[in-house]
């Protein structure tokens, strides 16, 4: 398939994206203390296959060979995350050197070899003592993350200036709170509104913290947000499709935009926010860019007797579908770039995740062939070369994910990487989306020529 890579900036940042918790392993080394991941993925009947993070894909030791990994892509950029346990294991006080000093050589080899890091602050992995003291679901964690995000800016602003502070805190307010799939495995909505309020103060903290700390800092917030369609033209069915852009997209989008939280989703809702004067204007600090992470379109319907938001994913048939069983609708990222930049007047956008499972193997003469991957990436980047075609600033695109990893609840099962890892022996093998992607990287790098 076609891309119009002449759509794209010269400056255009190509990268692959990871989180720390799914990839490093080392979960009790060099002073790292327990997150919810941990706890989580340790309680019978949490993951499939009793998987956990403890090795993952080792990357806390073999770090060297996947920046490697990086160099053979081509990728100019890397988007990894930094595990709060590590650096300040006590969620709060003091600072573990050796934490610190893991990333700091992780970003010196980054930036000597031509990629340049993007740090993501908070991707899920909150110290397990934090939780013991209620979690996102009180202010004081809020204040705990602005301090250990100060550590962090301190150490490593002078070399990088790409920064997010939170990786999809709609997972982390409503899967984890709401729905109980992920840590910490709540269930409970109260718990997940007030969650959702102190993560979005939380990254207002930060922002400030980063800003203090980094001269020239570029500070974002990632969010996973979700083309969201009616099953039909029925009002209750227009009107679900409505809520679940409350919950998916506007509780996140509008509160960072100086808009509030949504009203229509407050209502829906029916908790009390724990909303102290001040803290919206906290929560809305200016953002020098949005990150969007997309995977699927969704069709809904009214679901009345469901819980919030009473919706209910209807299939649409005849259309592809992950190995997630995630529809796939590359149109989709088109139209939330196109609404980012028009409704939330975005000034610089990353895709900061895009990517897709499916169940591959390692064929007899070591090759890994992926045409489903493939296509997938094709289809996407060709919908953001005709989103930048429209006036979109997009600033870089970051492949979900450089390595197979620990997919949460999924476990080891369910494979997003550009490179194939064979947990056993901890073998990389770039997959055939990955010598597409470096190709892509290539012919773009190229100018001149209008497509690849
Ligand atoms: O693996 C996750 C990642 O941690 C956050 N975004 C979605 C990915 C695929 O589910």
């Amino acid at each position: 398939m076609t891309i119009d890579l002449a759509a794209l900036p010269e400056d255009f940042l190509w990268g692959t994206a990871t989180s720390a918790y799914q990839i490093e392993g080392a979960v009790a080394e060099d002073g790292r203390s327990p997150s919810i991941w941990d706890t989580f993925s340790h309680t019978p009947g949490k993951i499939d296959n009793g998987d956990d993070g403890d090795l993952a894909c080792d990357h806390y030791h073999r770090w060297r060979e996947d920046i490697a990994l990086m160099r053979q892509l081509g990728t100019n950029a890397y988007r990894l995350s930094i595990a709060w346990p590590r650096v300040v294991p006590g969620g709060d006080g003091p600072v573990n050197a050796k934490g610190l000093d893991f990333y700091d050589g992780l970003i010196d080899a980054l930036l000597e070899a031509g990629i340049t890091p993007s740090v993501t602050l908070y991707h899920w992995d909150l110290p397990q003592v934090l939780q013991g003291r209620g979690g996102w679901t009180v202010r004081e964690t809020t204040q705990h993350f602005a301090s250990y995000t100060a550590v962090v800016a301190e150490r490593l602003g002078d070399r990088v200036k790409h920064w997010t502070t939170l990786n999809e805190p709609l997972c982390s307010a409503w899967i984890g709170h709401l729905e109980g799939r992920m840590a910490p495995g709540l269930t409970d909505l109260t718990a997940a509104v007030r969650a959702s309020y102190h993560l979005l103060l939380g990254h207002g903290l930060a922002t400030q913290a980063v800003r203090a700390a980094v001269p020239g800092a570029q500070v974002g917030i990632v969010n996973n947000l979700s083309s969201v369609e009616a099953a039909t033209d029925r009002p209750e069915d227009v009107a679900a499709a409505h809520r679940l852009d409350g919950h998916t997209n506007r509780w996140w989008l509008d509160p960072v935009h100086g808009r509030g939280f949504p009203a229509d989703m407050r209502e829906v809702y029916g908790v009390e926010l724990p909303e102290l004067p001040g803290d919206l204007e906290t929560m809305a600090q200016p953002l020098d860019w949005l990150g969007l992470n997309y995977y699927f379109p969704s069709t809904v319907a009214d679901d009345p007797t469901g819980p919030a938001p009473h919706v209910r994913t209807v299939r649409r048939l005849g259309v592809p579908r992950t190995g997630m069983d995630w529809e796939v609708g590359a149109d989709g990222i088109e139209r939330l770039l196109l609404r980012l930049t028009d409704d939330y007047g975005a000034r610089k956008l990353y895709v900061t995740e895009n990517g897709s499972a499916y169940p591959d193997v390692v064929r007899p003469d070591g090759t890994v062939d992926d045409p489903e991957r493939t296509e997938y990436l094709e289809q996407h980047l060709a919908a953001c070369a005709s989103a930048v075609r429209k006036g979109v600033p997009l600033a870089g695109y970051f492949a979900w994910s450089l390595l197979d990893n620990f997919e949460w609840a999924y476990g080891y099962d369910k494979r997003f990487g550009l490179v194939h890892v064979d947990y056993k022996t901890q073998k990389r093998t770039i997959k055939g989306s990955g010598h597409r992607y470096a190709d892509i990287i290539r012919a773009h790098g190229g100018r001149g020529r209008s497509a690849a």
